[in-house]
């Protein structure tokens, strides 16, 4: 059940990721061993709010660490890319700035990184906006810059914690098309994404699997497969009997 579709070419291992926080003398077992091997594809994650998933993404990161399990990241020099769940932009700092910053933390110079920034603000389609604010732009627009500067370092692997959760309907539809495009067509480095959502429509949507999370501690309640050829028809039967599917791992 958890082998993927190009099972020789597994990206990300995750073994047994077991985490509790502990402060004071409370203790929250957040993650219950989470194990799961992850191909070149899209994968959503879904579950509950509070149960862990933004905890197993920053744990993929390397941004927090598990007590125990491993990540295991099976290509030489992957990076990780990582769209977070509440806005990260730097308000006194331009697009162009921000994209470029995490790039001279990576070593290269201004100059490099400006360039480099400007490739990915093209693929956003932000090109003339590079000079603009943070707030002089739209919820779509910050949305955007986000993904260029996750998409900036080159990563093989991209970690979006619920992305389009904060757009308006019509702008998170237009995202999703986005990355899903620049993801297809191998304009980008990234070969696997990882997607936290709490929407069922959009897993099916988007994602070749979704793998359903129970609540806290979050176990995997199942894992569900989309064999669906893109781009998705919500109104057709397949994905009705999909949504099904996964309402019921949801609710078990
Ligand atoms: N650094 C931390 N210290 C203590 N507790 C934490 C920490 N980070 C997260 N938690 C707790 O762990 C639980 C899981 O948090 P997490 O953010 O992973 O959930 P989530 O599934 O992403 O939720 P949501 O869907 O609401 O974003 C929550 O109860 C949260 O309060
Ligand atoms: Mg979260």
């Amino acid at each position: 059940m958890e082998v993927p579709k190009n099972s020789r070419n597994i990206i990300l291992e995750l073994r047994n990721i077991e985490k509790t926080f502990v402060e004071d003398s409370r203790r929250l077992k957040v993650l219950d061993g989470i194990s799961l091997d992850i191909g070149e594809e899209f994968v959503a994650i879904l579950g509950p709010s509070g149960c862990g998933k933004t905890t197993l993404l920053r744990i993929i990161a390397g941004l927090e660490k598990p007590d125990s399990g491993e990540v295991i990241v099976r290509q030489e020099n992957a990076r990780i890319g990582f769209i977070f769940q509440s806005p990260t932009l730097l308000p006194w700092m331009t697009v162009l700035e921000n994209v470029a910053l995490p790039l001279r933390v990576n070593g290269l110079s201004w100059e490099e990184a400006k360039d480099r920034a400007r490739k990915y603000l093209t693929l956003v389609g932000l090109q003339s906006f590079e000079d603009f604010y943070p707030r002089e732009l739209s919820g779509g627009m910050k949305q955007r810059v986000n993904v260029a500067r996750a998409l900036a370092v080159e990563p093989a692997i991209l970690l979006m914690d619920e992305p389009f959760s904060a757009l308006d309907p019509l702008t998170a539809e237009t995202l999703r098309s986005e990355v899903l495009d620049l993801w297809m067509w191998g304009v980008t480095t990234v070969k696997t994404i990882m997607m936290v959502t709490h929407s069922v429509d959009e897993a099916i949507f988007m994602a070749d699997r979704i793998v359903v999370f129970t609540p806290r501690p979050a176990r995997i309640a199942g894992i569900v497969e989309v064999n669906l050829p893109r781009p998705r028809d919500r109104r057709s039967p397949d994905f009705q009997k999909l949504e099904d599917r996964v309402y019921e791992l949801i609710s078990a």
